[in-house]
């Protein structure tokens, strides 16, 4: 594995499905604090490959995929898909799964599908069929008829994958799918979304905080760096599609997940520093060396 420490040069031309040009971004919190969540990030996602963002909790992997999904719009820099700038959401494009499932918990599963075909323009006459296909790709034909209370945390995240998936764009982004599902339920979701999308040919943006999901699932991780985020490093993980169960008790699975932390260390020190002291406090503390006054418990 050899991570890149910037950014990857730009594509050429066709290869990219999106361009991330020099983005940058604050809010503006209650207190009228400015909070710059992206720092200058630029990165091309190729068409077809599956691209992880990890990073430290807060610092700005939701708001980097909102802004490419169009929902956001960047303080600076600009987003293109298929070439073309994004200026708002495109759901013939794009289609999102977020971490909370966002079913409607009045309409069974298959009318929330249906009713996302129905956002984007599909004619009524296809919507049945496309909803059924989907349902089928994630295994939930036969709790179709089922509302979102009477299925498990699991079932309802397929449910939400497989309403992206009856959108057919050739772009998903994912904002930590499967983070509120306990972790063998994530293991074996992580299984089936690989195999499913070996087949799909779709270009996916996954954000995940799982070192593990990372590396299981994605062509390359992009390491963020702490809040304001930018790009620390590029790992081109190079496993063949659909991954096999027994790729995560490799020792190459190990050493790409060993390698991300090593990264991800210095920039989850930097956020919770203000919490547990500096490293040298904490390895005195640990060492029961002293407890200096002022200093973190
Ligand atoms: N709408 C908003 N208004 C003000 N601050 C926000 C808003 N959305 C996010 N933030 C802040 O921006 C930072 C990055 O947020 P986010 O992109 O959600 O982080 P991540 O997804 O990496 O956990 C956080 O400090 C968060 O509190
Ligand atoms: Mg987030």
């Amino acid at each position: 594995m050899s991570p890149t420490t910037q950014m990857e040069s730009a594509l050429a031309g066709q290869d990219a499905a999106i361009t991330v040009e020099n983005v940058s971004h604050s809010f503006v919190s209650r207190d009228g604090a400015i909070v710059q969540t992206l720092d200058n990030v630029s990165l091309d996602i190729r068409r077809g490959e599956l691209l992880c963002l990890i990073g430290p909790s807060g610092c700005g992997k939701s708001t980097l995929l909102n802004i490419i999904g169009g929902l956001l719009q960047a303080g600076s820099g600009q987003v293109k898909v298929n070439g073309r700038p994004i200026t708002g959401p495109s759901p013939r494009e794009l289609s999102f799964v977020f971490q909370d499932n966002t079913l409607f918990p009045w309409s069974t599963i298959l009318d929330n599908v249906k009713v996302a075909l129905e956002f984007q323009g599909v004619p009524e006459s296809e919507r049945q069929g496309r909803a059924e296909e989907a349902l089928e790709a994630v295994g939930l034909t036969e709790f179709r008829n089922h509302y979102p209370h009477q299925l498990s945390g699991g079932m309802k995240q397929r449910a939400s994958l497989a309403r992206a998936l009856s959108l057919k764009t050739d772009i998903v982004l994912m904002d930590e799918p499967f983070a509120a599902l306990d972790e063998q339920t994530r293991i074996y979701l992580g299984e089936e979304l690989s195999i499913l999308l070996a087949k799909s040919n779709k270009t996916i943006i996954l954000v995940t905080h799982s070192l593990a999901e990372a590396v299981f699932l994605a062509d390359r991780i992009v390491v963020m760096t702490a809040r304001p985020a930018s790009i620390k490093a590029v790992i081109d993980v190079k496993e063949d599609h659909p991954r096999e169960p027994e790729f995560m008790a490799s020792g190459r699975f190990a050493d790409y997940r060993n390698d991300l932390y090593a990264l991800l260390r210095a920039e989850i020190e930097k956020t919770i520093g203000g919490f547990v002291g500096s490293a040298a406090a904490r390895d005195r503390t640990r060492r029961g060396i002293c407890q200096p006054a002022g200093d973190a418990p």
